[in-house]
């Protein structure tokens, strides 16, 4: 399903509150919610609001544990352009969750232990009893997480290469193109696809091109976002420059 808000602070609201939602029935249950984090514009949004929740209605992230999406690699956890970085400043350094319940692929590993370090980073997200709720955001190459153009639907979480339009949609962020990490360790699409809830978010009319091949094009590798099309559990949430290109 697609839902398209009139504005992406709106938007971002609305996801805000079914995270919350999560957060607080697990918290009544007594169990852990299991949260799946993206970087990056989109989300930057929902983030400002779980911390407001935080902050004045009393929401706590005592019962929360987080799997990032991605990381570039290599990158230093310290480094301003990591995802390290980025969650602590616009999420973790904000809310009461424990250290110890933050996951993040890490960028620092030596080439042959990523391997190993991928399949036990998806078995902690089993272990952990899999994720309720997952975050996305989709890049000008139809990637979710940083599956690119080729990533099979049943992929796992891996040491990608990056697409070319990814790295010049990043300079911004290192200061020119040569800067950016030409690899990243990633959740697969099949990883993804086992959280029991999917929201893919897009904000500006920079998104409109994509989302129109997302949620119409055909089903295909090409575009690893139109692997979401069809499931039950995944929504699409625009706004309404996003979505001005859908029929
Ligand atoms: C980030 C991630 C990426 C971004 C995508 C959109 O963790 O997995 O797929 O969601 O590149 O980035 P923004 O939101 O900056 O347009």
């Amino acid at each position: 399903p697609v839902t398209v808000f009139e504005n992406k602070e709106i938007a971002s609201r609305k996801v805000a509150e079914r995270i919350a939602a999560i957060i607080r029935r697990k918290q009544e249950a007594g169990e852990m919610a299991v949260l799946g984090l993206a970087t990056g514009a989109t989300p930057i949004g929902v983030y400002e609001e779980l911390v407001r929740m935080h902050k004045e209605e009393g929401l706590s992230f005592q019962n929360v544990i987080t799997f990032n999406l991605d990381e570039y690699y290599p990158m230093k956890p310290k480094s301003v352009q990591s995802y390290v970085y980025f969650m602590k400043e616009h999420l973790f350094d904000h809310v009461d969750i424990k250290k110890e319940n933050i996951n993040i692929p890490d960028g620092t590993l030596p080439k042959d232990e990523i391997h190993d370090y991928c399949l036990r980073y998806e078995q902690k997200i089993t272990d952990a009893g899999g994720l309720d709720f997952q975050v996305l955001g989709i890049g000008r190459t139809g990637h979710i997480g940083f599956n690119e153009p080729g990533s099979a639907p049943n992929s796992g979480t891996r040491l990608v290469t990056l697409d070319d339009l990814t790295r010049r949609d990043a300079s911004r962020d290192f200061g020119g193109k040569e800067n950016v990490p030409t690899k990243a360790i990633t959740m697969g699409i099949g990883t993804i696809f086992k959280a029991r809830e999917i929201v893919l978010m897009a904000w500006s009319g920079k998104k409109a091109p994509i989302i129109k091949k997302a949620v119409e094009g055909s089903m295909s590798s090409d575009v690893p976002a139109t692997f979401l099309q069809n499931s039950e559990n995944v929504e699409f949430v625009l706004d309404k420059d996003a979505a001005s290109e859908l029929t």
